[in-house]
């Protein structure tokens, strides 16, 4: 156990005198502080994340936009921002929090397969750094617009390099039957016909490979197609941006080093593109394992043919198992020994509503117990819903030995606020 904490959390969760440590506040008294569920925040681990991305790639010296999509509560925006980094959006939503929190625009990078018009008029307006464009439709679309506005729009075309990666089939991007991005050749007729579009800047080429890669070889595969692309054409931009995708461990899967992953990144695209700037989006790898969602038994459950563990979080809270059948380490906030076989499900009313399925957890577990399920900073509370009219987990922070509510629970209220009984 100790060696896994080690590993996922670089120290920062630890079992101290048998208690779960986040940082220096037990875990327990979290949930006796804010109730459960909960989701916590080590504000270190993020830090010391951001540290290892921008000491992995330094020979590149990429600009570093956090995506939004994976952790979007403000005081983890703020804290990202104030390390320094940029930010990948994909709406006006996430557009309209990133300047509230203060992203300047010239860092923002803005993704998405459907921008809509009025979401281009944002980014326009916002001065935002690049679009990131999908389609050749949508690309029309920012010409139309930005002459109307008498703005010249900074784009970078999002290439789909039919690149396979080893992930779940929901997660990857870059094969050719996805939605995301245009294929080389349309990418390639547009570069040649740019000066048509004059209210258009070619600034860049993006590509987005998937997430939770694990090794860096699929990226070098990318940057050397792309080398190979823009050579024919003649072109070379300005900025390169890669995406995110870089993995983490949610056990003790095998997983590249993030040094030896950067390296080899860098590496390959100094070879090709050392003129041009480097931009990178990770989001799961700055936030995924800075978090854990904290848990309260409700029954222990017993049937001639399964043991379960009935608890207050389910997929509402943490949609990841039920929909990428993910696994997130579960631990008892209190060490014991893990004897019994459990399935760790939600109160939701979906055989698919599960948390963990066959883990060991102590044998006695009652009602009013805690157990931490692990790994779950990014896409957790991100992905949450109200589904089962159950309101939203409360969010923590903590940092040292102090610890901040950053989001309220939400409250039964809350659920029917924006309704009308007609
Ligand atoms: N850039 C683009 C254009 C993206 O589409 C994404 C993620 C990222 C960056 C960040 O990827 P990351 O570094 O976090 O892997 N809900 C799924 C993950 C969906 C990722 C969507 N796009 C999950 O829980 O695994």
């Amino acid at each position: 156990m100790e060696e896994y904490l080690e590993l996922i959390s670089d120290g920062l969760y630890k079992f101290r005198g048998g208690k779960l440590f986040i940082e220096g506040v037990c875990a327990e008294d979290i949930c006796r502080e804010f109730g459960t569920p909960v989701y916590v925040y080590s504000s270190s681990y993020i830090k010391r994340q951001i540290e290892k991305l921008r000491s992995a790639f330094k020979t590149a010296c990429p600009l570093i936009c956090y995506s939004m999509k994976a952790n979007g509560n403000m005081s983890i925006l703020n804290l990202i921002r104030k390390a320094g980094c940029g930010i990948d959006i994909v709406s006006a939503g996430e557009l309209a929090k990133a300047l509230r929190v203060g992203f300047s625009a010239e860092k923002i990078v803005f993704a998405g397969v459907g921008k809509t018009k009025q979401e281009i008029v944002d980014g326009l307006t916002a001065n935002i750094f690049l679009f990131t464009v999908e389609s050749v439709e949508e690309l029309k679309t920012i010409q139309q617009i930005a002459r109307q506005l008498k703005k010249i729009a900074s784009v970078s075309l999002r290439i789909n390099l039919d690149i396979d990666v080893d992930t779940h089939h929901y997660t990857k991007t870059s094969k050719k039957e996805t939605k995301f991005g245009m294929p080389v050749e349309q990418v390639g007729s547009i570069i040649r016909s740019r000066e048509k579009f004059s209210y258009i800047d070619v600034k860049g080429i993006h590509f987005h490979l998937g997430s939770n890669i694990k090794i860096s070889g699929v990226y070098v595969q990318a940057l050397e197609r792309l080398k190979d692309f823009l050579k024919e054409l003649n072109f070379m931009p300005s900025v390169i941006d890669i995406g995110g995708g870089f993995g983490i461990h949610y056990r003790k899967e095998h997983l590249e080093k993030i040094e030896s992953f950067g390296k080899n990144i860098c590496n390959c695209f100094l070879k090709n593109f050392s003129g041009s700037t480097m931009i990178i989006e990770p989001g799961r790898f700055i936030v995924g394992n800075s978090g854990i969602l904290l848990t309260t038994v409700i029954y222990n459950k017993r049937t001639p043919h399964r043991n379960f563990l009935i608890v207050d979080s389910g997929m509402n809270d943490l949609i990841r198992p039920a929909l990428y059948n993910s696994y997130h380490e579960i631990v008892p906030v209190k060490k014991k020994d893990c004897c019994t076989v459990y399935d760790i499900v939600g109160p939701v009313c979906e055989t698919g509503d599960f948390l963990g399925k066959d883990r060991m957890l102590p044998a006695d577990l009652k009602p009013g117990d805690f157990l931490a399920v692990m790994s779950a900073g990014a896409y957790g509370f991100s992905m949450s819903s109200n589904y089962n009219g159950r309101p939203r987990a409360a969010e923590v922070i903590v940092s040292g030995d102090t610890v901040k509510c950053c989001r309220r629970r939400e409250t039964i209220q809350d659920l029917w606020k924006l309704e009308k009984t007609l």
